[in-house]
């Protein structure tokens, strides 16, 4: 097993013990389908689900938590909306970092539903210049989608600016935060965010599987997947209401117990004290990659614009060897490559060659970093 992880920006590792514990109750002690029957573990299994829609309330500052529903991932919610917001005949936005959980389902529907849609491209270091998004604007734009946080650059783009656009027009916003809840501190409904989704299981500590999409009051939605919800059972129509609308299939219990002990530690750790720490190691990082010759880092160096995810390259080593390289003799765990993310890449320059990635949870410390950066110096010499 690795000793050193520094990928938290695929999945976090470790959790904090209580999410062990909480999935490990909900299947040994609970054990019920949440919302499906009368008896008493079916209840508890309910009120699992309904805790962990409260306590992802909480730390979004959300007030009517049926407005959050979950999904297996960020993936899917962001195809949810993608597929709900935009109609034949419209057009949308989005950046030159998103992910391509938000490009693909975009280019599908472009390829087979008369859907346009035109990239805001951003600059070499991840920045974005609002002007483009003006120019970009279409009588017909429906959708703007907007990365919170780049998976590949760390990048923190400007969400609330961009609803501001979105909101002056009646356009809808995206924002895919999967790679800052959790880890940033962020108010949707203040923020005027009509759909913001998320993944459970990097920075909220959830287990893998979980996920979900926040819809502002008064926005619709129409669901991905239709289905039996545990309500209205004698109607063949899906429920108006959320978040059963959004929800068909038995929900993912065991892991949503585990993501609502993951937000209780956020929630007492505090998401101020989180940034605090990750700032600590991306800049120790950051100035320790600097110090290098012969090495590349992206994205902004001053931490205000950024998050915990650092991509570089070390000249005349390809990421993938130096990723290899790291693992088998050092023990450590990075990413090399595109990150799924090529639109990113190519925005700084790296859509060849791609990035070697290390990326922070609150669990990495300083001597993670360290040895880190204690590699890659010997890697330069080999
Ligand atoms: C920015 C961004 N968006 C979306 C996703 C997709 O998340 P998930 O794998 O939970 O669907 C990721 C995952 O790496 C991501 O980094």
């Amino acid at each position: 097993m690795q000793d050193i992880y520094l990928d938290n920006g695929a999945t976090t590792f470790p959790k904090p013990e209580s999410v062990y514990r909480a999935v490990d109750h909900f299947n040994r002690e609970v054990g019920g389908s949440p919302g499906r029957s009368g008896h008493e573990r079916a209840l508890e299994a309910g009120r699992e689900v309904l805790r962990a829609r409260e306590a992802l309330a909480a730390l979004l500052g959300v007030a009517d938590a049926s407005r959050i529903i979950f999904t297996k991932n960020a993936t899917e919610a962001l195809n949810m909306v993608i597929r709900s917001v935009l109609k034949p005949g419209t057009h949308a936005i989005i950046t030159s970092l998103e992910h391509n959980a938000v490009w693909r389902p975009l280019e599908a529907l472009a390829e087979r539903n008369d859907v346009a849609y035109d990239i805001v491209q951003c600059e070499g270091d991840g920045s974005l210049d609002l002007v483009r998004m003006h120019e970009a604007l279409r009588p017909n734009t429906s959708l703007i989608a907007c990365i919170h946080a780049s998976n590949v650059t760390g990048n923190l783009l400007p969400i609330e600016e961009v609803a501001k656009i979105a909101c002056e027009r009646s356009i809808a916003v995206l924002v895919d935060a999967a790679q800052t809840a959790g880890r940033v501190e962020l108010r949707p409904e203040e923020l005027g965010i009509q759909y913001l989704a998320f993944t459970g299981h990097k920075e909220l500590f959830g287990p893998q599987g979980t996920g979900g999409l926040f819809i502002a009051p008064g926005t619709d939605i129409d669901p991905l997947h239709f289905g039996g919800t545990g309500s209205l059972s004698e109607s063949p129509k899906q429920p108006e209401f959320l978040p059963d609308r959004c929800e068909s299939g038995t929900t993912n219990g065991p892991g949503l117990a585990g993501l609502r002990a993951g937000i209780e530690f956020i929630l007492k750790t505090g998401v101020t004290q989180i940034r605090r720490h990750e700032e600590e190691l991306t800049t120790r990082l950051i100035e320790g990659l600097l110090a290098m010759d012969g090495l590349s880092v992206y994205g902004p160096h001053d931490w205000e614009k950024r998050v915990g995810i650092v991509s570089f390259n070390l000249d005349g080593l390809a990421s993938p060897e130096l990723a290899s390289l790291l693992n088998e003799r050092y023990h450590i765990a990075v990413r090399a490559g595109l990150h799924c993310a090529p639109l990113a890449h190519k925005t700084i320059g790296t859509l060849e060659e791609g990035t070697l990635r290390a990326s922070f949870s609150y669990f990495n410390t300083n001597e993670d970093v360290d040895n880190l950066l204690q590699a890659l110096r010997e890697a330069k010499k080999c």
